[in-house]
């Protein structure tokens, strides 16, 4: 296990990603953690994010200095680097010249970071302080025409820190320099793997549940897949899935599960129609709060409603991902939109939880459900909101709407992925907006809805920009949703980035 200290810094996912992507696990904890804590997790090495706070700020995140006391080695990241160095004895300045982006340094390749690497490199920067005066013991590894300091360490005490960021994908031998230090210089053996995780979480799984039985809901989203399709793999027949059906669903999802879930893995699934009921819910209501609170708490009361039917179920199994963990608790942003997800299911059941995917991060997860044997629209569904395509029409909505919305959504699906461009695109679907315009179709005058196509690209969905989708594919599109889907007579194309709009229309 290697411990990254998260100081806030917007990369620090991404660095306990790539470490166990170089076979090592990984796990963000806060900077807050005590030290004694750390040390009970017996890491073989810790890593300090970076951050947005300057060490000289008052409030500024610090860790107890016990820590460079724990033997254990230590790689300091931009903002790690500078507090290692304030917290040692150092300075840190703010930098005449700022570094942002991609920089040049030269390295002294005979330290254990560098080893074997070129004596000049291509990294990423992205600071405004930068280290002045090496702490006692310390010596250069690297430097750049503007920080004499890019990167230092202590030989006997085998702390190390760099100004970079290692972690980002610009920074040229960013992987080769993080697996120095967990391999040579935090002596890791390597070996984490999808196929460990799914042996270890199957055994534990077993010792969890022992001969208990576990429900799951299953939403069509790849997180729920994958978690049923483990819990499967460990328990078999003890488990029963619930889909609930809320009609929301894009074209063929529903069916998708049902032939992925109960067809071919022979598991135990309950389909619960509940089409009729979220219409009628859903009926006169046009506000998109309104809809989307509508639709979390009927998906409670249906879940809660059916499982009450079962007995004996001792176990509730949920997708809940390492994000959810890390993020929930830290998030004090304002509410733009109350998200639902399927997986949010009502925290009173007397149910205990089981939750074997929340170690893990999305791109993980797809591994698991590729090794599980998950179909690939399951596996690579991109993301979809737990209010489905009821927040993609705009106001009210109507079964007749709905289809409007499967339909166009199908067949953009089909061009985009026939032109090749599936996963390249984060997200494409279509609005149906409540606007009707006039048109005019083999002769005769049409007044008929207009569907947007929003495609954007993105990296976790909170910024986000629309895809240049080449010309002849929107046209293509826009002629066969007009041929296709009665009730459209036009087609537009959303051309606005998040901020300052949002992804979905509503
Ligand atoms: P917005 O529209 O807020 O969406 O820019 C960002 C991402 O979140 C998805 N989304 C949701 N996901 N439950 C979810 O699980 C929801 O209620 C929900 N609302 C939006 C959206 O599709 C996009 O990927």
């Amino acid at each position: 296990l290697v411990v990254v200290l998260d100081f806030g810094g917007q990369y620090n996912q991404l660095i306990a990603r790539r470490i166990r992507e170089l076979g090592v696990y990984s796990e963000l904890v806060s900077y807050r953690t005590p030290v004694s804590d750390i040390a009970a997790l017996r890491p073989k090495g810790i890593v300090f994010s970076g951050g947005p706070a300057s060490v000289y700020e008052p409030d500024a995140p610090r860790v107890d200095p016990a820590i460079y006391a724990l033997g254990v080695p230590i790689l300091g990241i931009c903002y790690g680097m500078q507090l290692m160095t304030h917290q040692l004895g150092g300075a840190v300045a703010r930098a005449e010249v700022r570094e942002y982006g991609k920089a040049v340094i030269q390295v002294d390749t005979a330290s254990p970071l560098f080893r074997g690497l070129d004596a000049e490199q291509v990294v990423w920067m992205s600071h405004s302080d930068h280290v002045t005066a090496l702490p006692e013991g310390f010596v250069v590894d690297a430097r750049t025409a503007n920080a004499p300091v890019a990167a230092m360490h202590h030989p006997e005490r085998r702390l190390f820190a760099v100004q970079f960021h290692p972690e980002v994908k610009h920074t040229e031998h960013g992987d080769a320099i993080l697996r120095n230090f967990l391999y040579e210089v935090c002596g890791c053996r390597g070996g984490w793997t999808m196929d460990t995780f799914i042996e270890d979480a199957v055994a534990d799984i077993r010792r969890q549940v022992g001969d208990k039985k576990v429900l799951c809901a299953l939403s069509g989203g790849v997180d729920s897949a994958v978690t049923a399709a483990l819990v499967h793999r460990a328990i078999g027949d003890q488990l029963t899935c619930m889909f609930v059906d809320h009609g929301l669903l894009r074209k063929g999802e529903a069916e998708s599960v049902m032939r992925t879930f109960e067809g071919r893995f022979g598991m135990k699934v309950i389909r619960i129609d509940a089409r009729e009921r979220f219409l009628r819910k859903l009926s006169g209501v046009t506000d998109p709060e309104e809809k989307r609170k509508i639709i979390g708490h009927e998906f409670i009361r249906v879940f809660e409603e059916e499982a009450a039917k079962l007995e004996g179920m001792e176990f509730l199994a949920q997708g809940t991902l390492y994000t959810d963990v890390i993020e929930s608790g830290t998030d004090t942003a304002q509410t733009i939109k109350s998200h639902h997800n399927v997986g949010g299911l009502p925290a009173n059941m007397k149910m205990k939880l089981l939750e074997p995917l929340n170690t893990l991060f999305k791109d993980e997860v797809r591994k698991v459900g590729e090794q599980l044997g998950l179909p690939a629209e399951i596996v690579w569904r991109q993301p979809f909101p737990g209010p489905g395509l009821a927040i993609r029409v705009i106001g009210e909505v109507t079964e007749e709407k709905l289809a409007i919305v499967r339909e166009s959504d199908a067949i953009l699906r089909e061009e985009i992925q026939r032109a090749g461009l599936d996963r390249e695109i984060w997200q494409y679907f279509t609005v149906l907006t409540g606007l009707r315009s006039v048109g005019v179709m083999g002769d005769a005058r049409t007044y008929a809805y207009t569907v947007a196509i929003r495609a954007v690209t993105s990296v976790d969905g909170m910024t986000a920009d629309w895809a240049r989708i080449p010309y002849d594919v929107l046209e293509r599109i826009s002629s066969r949703i007009v041929n296709e889907v009665d009730g459209v007579n036009r087609v537009v194309y959303d051309i606005t980035s998040k901020p300052p709009a949002t992804i979905e229309w509503e």
